[in-house]
Formats: C-alpha cells, sequence, structure tokens
C-alpha cells in the first residue's frame, strides 16, 4: 500500500540567474507538473538586509558575501509551493546544490549554471521550510 504523506508547505526561489534568462515559466511547469500548486508568489527584488537573514545560517563563510551580492543582483520569484511531502520531495525535484553533481532532470542539472548560481532554492527541512515561508509571506502563509 501507497504511504499517505502529510500536506506540507515549503519555499521554493527561482533565483536572478534564471529569471534573468526568462525561466521562470518554464521552471514553475517543471515543478506543477510534478503536482506542486503554487499558494503564495512574488515577483520583484529581495532587500539586502532579507537575504541576509534569508541565509543567516551561511554567514561566516567564504561564499556568504558573494551570495548576498548574487541574490540581490536582480528580481527573484519567491513562492510557497504545497503538496503531499512537498519539503523532501521539492529538493528530490531541485536537485544536488552543484549542477554539476545533480541527477539528470532535476531542475539544477536542466537549468544551473554554477555552484552559486544553482537557478532555484527550496527549503532543506520541514523546519527551515517555516522559516522560511514565514519570512517572505508571513505567518498566514503556513496555515491551511
Ligand atoms: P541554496 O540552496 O539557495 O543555499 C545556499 C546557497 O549558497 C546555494 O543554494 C548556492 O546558491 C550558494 N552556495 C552554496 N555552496 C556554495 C559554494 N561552495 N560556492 C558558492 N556558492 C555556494
Amino acid at each position: 500500500m501507497k504511504e499517505e504523506l502529510p500536506l506540507e508547505r515549503t519555499l521554493f526561489i527561482v533565483k536572478p540567474d534564471a529569471v534573468e534568462r526568462n525561466l521562470i515559466g518554464k521552471i514553475l511547469a517543471h515543478v506543477e507538473d510534478r503536482g506542486f500548486r503554487i499558494v503564495e508568489a512574488r515577483l520583484g527584488p529581495i532587500a539586502r538586509e532579507e537575504a541576509e537573514r534569508f541565509y543567516a545560517e551561511h554567514r561566516g563563510k567564504p561564499f556568504f558575501l558573494d551570495l548576498l551580492d548574487y541574490m540581490t543582483s536582480g528580481p527573484v520569484m519567491l513562492t510557497c509551493l504545497e503538496r503531499e511531502g512537498a519539503v523532501r520531495g521539492l529538493r528530490e525535484v531541485v536537485g544536488a546544490t552543484d549542477p554539476k553533481e545533480a541527477a539528470p532532470g532535476t531542475v539544477r542539472q536542466l537549468f544551473g549554471l554554477s555552484k552559486q548560481m544553482n537557478s532555484v532554492h527550496a527549503s532543506d527541512s520541514p523546519a527551515s521550510a517555516s522559516r522560511e515561508v514565514e519570512l517572505f509571506f508571513g505567518a498566514q502563509a503556513l496555515a491551511r
């Protein structure tokens, strides 16, 4: 019998490199085709302070300042996606951080340019998903 997974929400970002290359539609179609429903969306730039809070766990890493520059270099498509088992499921659809190591057919393998310019972000755990969805869309976006 197929296991029932809980309905979850997770944060998905189409990053500046992909927005710049006109890939929003293709990438959102890719996740919609895999059963994810877009329940919140916002297209536009993010403030440096927002990016710093969002990536707080990476503060101090060698790529942190470059990451902030990149994420504020142009508009991003922020979305909250819903599906059964959304958090883990979206990580599988997105693939490894480095597009060169991402499995065939994953978003990053198909569209990513480099470890930094890897086209998309997906929350890495249910706790991160709650924190990240709330950061960009407010606590009401966590309600079902
Ligand atoms: P993301 O899944 O959004 O989480 C942190 C981001 O930092 C990651 O995607 C990449 O964009 C970036 N990143 C992670 N590791 C490296 C690295 N070694 N060099 C440059 N950028 C990185």
